[in-house]
């Protein structure tokens, strides 16, 4: 029994008149009057579907041929032909047709062949990767992850799988899930408030990882470049587009690159992977282009020249203080940009990628680098229209003294970074990275405007369904 999938069949790899096995689902059925049907079945592979003739003549085509619904799972053995039809280039004759799974009451079905919104889809995350959208969103997906790797292998990085239970909080801020085999009976039994962690699993707090960053500097400091990429917890309260309590990111570290070169190299790798996909996913981007966004490959082709604006933190302020539009938020030097003060700078002033760089540094964390003025840090954000920030990065603090000052500015344990302190004590280097979310760049590349759909099981506040 030779197998083939739909996609093998359309780039040309089957033998035309050679009986060939085909596995999928029911996309249509249409029943002509002179004694056959035609079915259209998908399996996944691409976006495509193959047509397939069932004849009268085949021993189950009025019990079961005929009653077959969208979402049928089936098994079909038969000739591959060219077609008569001007819509396909191939079909197959079926020789044999065996239904491998029925819908159940076809008219209840949540994945019935009419058109399904968005946000509908997502109460079926375990039944929506059968539509269109999601397998061509998944297929991308799947495409950007696939040359991220492949890009960083050519500029000679290494894949360093980071921690994801861990004890410290690499970002600084009260946002992380507690990872504890303590009895939460006990606890909530225990009178005097104080929880004793070295009866804990790990014998002390540990949380699930925003970040696996201070373990990959580590690994900077010895095998110069290296990147990590993997899944990423945030337990934050934020129910937008843009933010999940799961999400996954890519972090690059490189050992002896200063803030201006790893935003260069970021930049680098951001076209890098976007030319790619318009060459390798062109009936995914079509898809999206007929359904999504009309402008999709302009946008991504004018995103391959673009340079991307390079603005000091203090600039973009003074552009949204000089911009006399309404903020929700207060503008003013030092504070924190919210997303409409990002999406104003990317959206309406330059209306292009761009790099912020020097932030002040209480607006940042402890390990990045200060600058000579003693106020702002090596910092830089990337931020793209349509979804703000995409990247952040900066340039590592490796002198001891100032390390240990601005952990001591933050609040922080020295001893609990002892480790960290070490790789400044030991052969320091000076190095930066930076850390992308990859369902930002999903949406953004794809222009699906919630990270919810790009992702198959989101995860976000009240909701770890599925
Ligand atoms: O800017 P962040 O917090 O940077 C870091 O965690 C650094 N330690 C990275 C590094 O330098 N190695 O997060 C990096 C990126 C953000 O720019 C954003 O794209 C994404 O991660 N991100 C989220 N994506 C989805 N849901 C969330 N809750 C996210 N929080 C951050
Ligand atoms: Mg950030």
């Amino acid at each position: 029994m030779k197998i083939a999938s739909v996609l093998e069949i359309l780039q040309d790899n089957i033998m035309i008149n050679s009986t060939i096995t085909i596995f999928g689902w029911i996309k249509n059925r249409r029943d002509s009057k002179s004694g056959f049907s035609f079915l259209t079945i998908n399996d996944g592979s691409s976006l495509y579907t193959i047509q397939i003739i069932a004849i009268n003549t085949l021993s189950n085509y009025y019990k079961e041929i005929l009653h077959l619904t969208v979402g049928c799972s089936v098994q079909i053995t038969g000739i591959l032909v060219l077609s008569i039809g001007k819509k396909q280039k191939y079909e197959i004759k079926a020789k044999k047709i065996i239904i491998l799974g029925w819908i159940e009451n076809p008219n209840n079905y949540p994945m019935s062949a009419k058109k399904h919104s968005i946000e509908y889809l997502r109460e079926f995350a375990h039944l929506r990767s059968r539509t269109n959208l999601i397998g061509v969103i998944s297929r991308i997906r799947n495409t950007l992850f696939q040359v991220i790797h492949k890009f960083l292998s050519e500029n000679g990085y290494l894949w360093i799988p980071t921690p994801i239970i861990t004890g410290l909080n690499t970002e600084g801020a009260g946002e992380m899930f507690r990872v504890s085999t303590l009895n939460i009976d006990d606890i909530n039994n225990n009178k005097n408030d104080t929880i004793d962690y070295k009866k804990d699993f790990f014998g002390k707090e540990s949380f699930l990882t925003v970040s696996g960053q201070l373990t990959l500097e580590a690994y900077a400091c010895s095998l110069s470049k290296v990147y990590n990429f993997g899944p990423t917890f945030r337990a934050e309260n934020s129910n937008t587009s843009r933010h999940l309590a799961e999400f996954w990111m890519l972090e690059v570290e490189s050992a002896f690159m200063t803030l201006n070169e790893i935003a260069n190299f970021a930049e680098k790798m951001l076209k890098y992977i976007c030319e790619y996909l318009l060459q390798h996913a062109t009936s995914d981007i079509n898809f999206l282009k007929n359904n999504i966004d009309f402008n999709i490959i302009s946008r991504l082709e004018s995103f391959l020249h673009m340079n991307f604006i390079r603005l000091e933190y203090k600039d973009a302020v003074s552009i949204l203080l000089n911009s006399k539009k309404l903020f929700n938020e207060p503008v003013f030097f030092g504070m924190d940009m919210s997303s409409e003060h990002e999406r104003y700078l990317v959206e309406k002033h330059f209306k292009i990628p761009v790099i912020i760089l020097n932030y002040p540094k209480k607006l940042k964390a402890f390990y990045m680098r200060l600058n000579d003025d003693q106020e702002t840090v090596s910092a830089m954000d990337i931020l793209v229209p349509g979804i703000g920030e995409l990247i952040g990065g900066s340039q590592r603090e490796d002198r001891i003294s100032i390390l240990d000052q601005r952990i001591l500015e933050a609040g922080l344990n020295k001893k609990d970074y002892w480790w960290y302190r070490d790789l400044r004590r030991y052969g320091s280097v000076p190095h930066s990275g930076f850390g992308m979310g990859f369902e930002r760049l999903i949406s953004y590349f794809t222009g699906i405007s919630n990270v919810r759909d790009v992702i198959p099981f989101p995860r976000t506040v009240r909701n770890a369904d599925f």
